[in-house]
């Protein structure tokens, strides 16, 4: 009876995880949370509102180094349609929508090199222009909330 129970719900959870797996709105927003959760911590010890630490900082722009990787897959044909902050322009602007990733991999891939070096005097203008590549990337190609 509970070995029963056990495999139902493992079943099920695994049938969740697919059905999950298988939505890339879902997907690519569920990494853009991340970002969230990692960039804001960032801006915090940048504004000095949290004590800045070397390694804390560093191990976070080395982690958003590698999402600015993950979420432009997910971007796939026909996925502009629900509930998505994606503006349609995404797909009809392919060469713009490209240079904003690759300015922004570019900034973020500079900011995870400077953080390693724990110049705090290097970080913040490293830290304004990712943010810069999140603004402009939004402005053009996510819906307002
Ligand atoms: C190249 C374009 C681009 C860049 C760069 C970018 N974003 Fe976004 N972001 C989007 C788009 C498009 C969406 C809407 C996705 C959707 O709803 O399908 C989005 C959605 C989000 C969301 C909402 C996720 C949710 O819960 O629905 C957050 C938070 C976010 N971005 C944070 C950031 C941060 C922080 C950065 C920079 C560190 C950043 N983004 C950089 C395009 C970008």
């Amino acid at each position: 009876m509970r070995l029963g129970k056990l495999l139902l719900s493992a079943a099920l959870a695994a049938s969740c995880s697919l059905a999950f797996a298988a939505d890339p709105v879902a997907q690519r927003q569920d990494i853009f949370k991340d970002y969230k959760k990692t960039f804001g911590p960032m801006g915090e010890m940048v504004k000095g509102n949290t004590p800045y630490n070397q390694a804390e900082f560093a191990k976070l722009a080395a982690h958003l180094e590698e999402i600015s990787k993950q979420p432009w897959q997910h971007f796939t044909p026909g996925t502009d349609k629900g509930k998505t902050g994606a503006k349609p322009e995404i797909w009809s602007k392919p060469a713009e929508w490209k240079k904003q990733i690759a300015g922004h991999q570019a900034a973020t891939a500079e900011l995870a090199k400077i953080a390693a070096s724990g110049d705090l005097a290097a970080i913040k203008p490293a830290f304004g222009k990712v943010g810069q590549s999140c603004k402009s990337c939004h402005d053009s190609f996510r819906k307002a909330d």
